[in-house]
């Protein structure tokens, strides 16, 4: 495809997501290394949404190593149980943090993220990365960004990858 994104002026944010997610889908079904593709999720992302901070952490035995973002430069290793993102490896399932203040042992990389998101992406089921998505506005996460990122990471884990 094209590397241009086509997205609605106007949309509503369902709207976005649903115009979002087939190029995001045309463009990493034809690439096999995961570091281009999540380079270019985590662009799509922050393009369509104008999110503060988006990217990956991925697992590296008992850590997550930080993979490709765009936004401010962020803290490199986060151990297993640990923060946001490593609560999310210990689970399993996506944590939808409303005020990051209010999580227990939330790692602050920023102090302008104010909500946050992380979703979990499985291979043989066990997580092998997490999609981080931190706002500068409180709550601005949903069940709606919920679904539509644990989507995309649907479309990530079917993606064969090196
Ligand atoms: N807040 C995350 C750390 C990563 S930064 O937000 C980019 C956490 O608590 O795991």
């Amino acid at each position: 495809m094209a590397e241009t994104l086509f997205l609605p002026q106007a949309g509503s944010k369902e709207e976005i997501y649903e115009a979002l997610i087939p190029q995001v889908e045309a463009l990493i079904s034809g690439e096999q290394d995961l570091v281009a593709n999540l380079a270019n999720i985590a662009a799509a992302l922050r393009e369509a949404f104008g999110f503060f901070w988006v990217g990956f952490y991925v697992v590296q035995g008992q850590e997550l190593v930080l993979g490709p973002f765009q936004g401010p430069i962020a803290c490199t290793r986060i151990a297993y149980g640990r923060g946001v993102c490593g609560t999310a490896w210990k689970e399993k399932k996506t944590q939808l943090v409303p005020d990051v203040e209010a999580f227990p042992g939330h790692i602050a990389c920023s102090s302008a993220s104010k909500s946050e998101i992380v979703v979990p992406a499985f291979q043989d089921g066990e997580v092998f990365l997490v999609l981080d998505v931190d706002s500068d506005t409180l709550d601005d996460f949903d069940a709606v960004d919920q679904r539509y990122m644990e989507d995309l990471m649907g479309i990530l884990e079917k993606t064969r990858t090196t």
